[in-house]
């Protein structure tokens, strides 16, 4: 089995340690340089911060979505600071956008290393009121967008020399949400997770997902409710919504080679809000009550 970026965990090779981002040498981080990245919802939100993340450590991105406009402004703009980037449009849930994305990413670099599931819609209906229509559209972008992504991209990785999916999930995905497609997608993209990292451990691919808590400033969060948004920051454990920034970080862990041991696994990137803000919220309401 190949090993993704070559780290095989023997340091007793230095010369496979320094090739390593866990030895590049104190200086800015560059560990995709020369690695080919897609992210789809690249456009905007915290894809559009993913892609500039993913850039700025020497990936080649390929921007996906299906708002050409703002991609390809981003596509200038990565251009522009010197960083390799190619926008395709791409409907996630359209197999035939990724057969055809696949064929440009093949003629243009060749390989591909790293797949970022990141598009995604929110609904924010309930299920008194859920239509099938909505259900549908939910979990076709969400859930069989990622489907098809790990797919048509699972060939080209493995011959690329094995690599990294990461799942951009929520923690929507690990506790109930208000919209129920939206929840119900998210949940099923754990399941999808650990099913592909089950299948294509033998290609040396890993599968791994992020689920942050409400991520400040993006396309999503703007269309919440201002009350909902404020209140949801304020119930925090952190006292604050994630930002994106923060979210990249843990994606770009799972992508790269330091996190060559760690595979089809949840990462919460939500202050702890999954597992400690009951208690925490508890103690807020004692010392509201403690101080009246
Ligand atoms: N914003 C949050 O609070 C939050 C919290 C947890 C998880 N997430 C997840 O983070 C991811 C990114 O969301 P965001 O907050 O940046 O939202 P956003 O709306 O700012 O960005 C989403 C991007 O996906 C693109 N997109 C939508 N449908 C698509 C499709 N069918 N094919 C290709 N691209 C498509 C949009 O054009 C847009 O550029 C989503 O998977 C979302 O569920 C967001």
């Amino acid at each position: 089995m190949s090993v993704p970026y070559g780290f095989d965990g023997d340091i007793s090779k230095p010369e496979m340690l320094a090739s390593t981002s866990f030895h590049n040498g104190g200086g800015a981080r560059e560990r995709f340089t020369g690695k080919v990245v897609l992210i789809t919802g690249a456009s905007g939100g915290v894809g559009a911060v993913l892609a500039d993340s993913f850039a700025c450590e020497g990936a080649i991105t390929v921007l996906a979505d299906v708002n050409r406009n703002a991609g390809e402004a981003l596509e200038r703009s990565l251009r522009d600071r010197g960083h390799q980037a190619m926008f395709v449009t791409l409907d996630v849930s359209n197999a035939g956008d990724w057969s055809a994305a696949m064929e440009r990413i093949q003629s243009e670099f060749g390989a591909l290393h790293v797949l970022v599931n990141n598009a995604g819609i929110i609904s924010r209906t309930g299920i008194r009121d859920v239509t099938s229509e909505e259900w549908q559209r939910v979990l076709n972008v969400n859930l069989m967008g990622s489907m098809l992504g790990i797919q048509s991209v699972a060939k080209l990785i493995r011959d690329s020399g094995g690599g990294s999916v990461v799942n951009v999930g929520s923690t929507s995905g690990v506790v109930g949400h208000p919209g129920v497609a939206y929840s119900a997608s998210k949940w099923g993209l754990r399941a999808l997770t650990r099913s592909a990292a089950l299948d294509l451990l033998e290609w040396g691919i890993r599968v791994n997902a992020v689920h942050p808590s409400q991520v400040a400033g993006t396309g999503i969060t703007k269309g919440a409710n201002e009350g909902y948004r404020q209140a949801s920051d304020r119930v925090m454990p952190a006292g604050r919504a994630v930002n994106a920034e923060e979210v990249a970080s843990a994606v770009l862990f799972l992508a790269s080679g330091e996190s060559s041991y760690i595979n089809a696994t949840d990462l919460m990137v939500d202050g702890g809000a999954v597992s400690i803000g009951m208690p925490r919220m508890r103690s807020l309401l004692e010392s509201e009550y403690s101080s009246t």
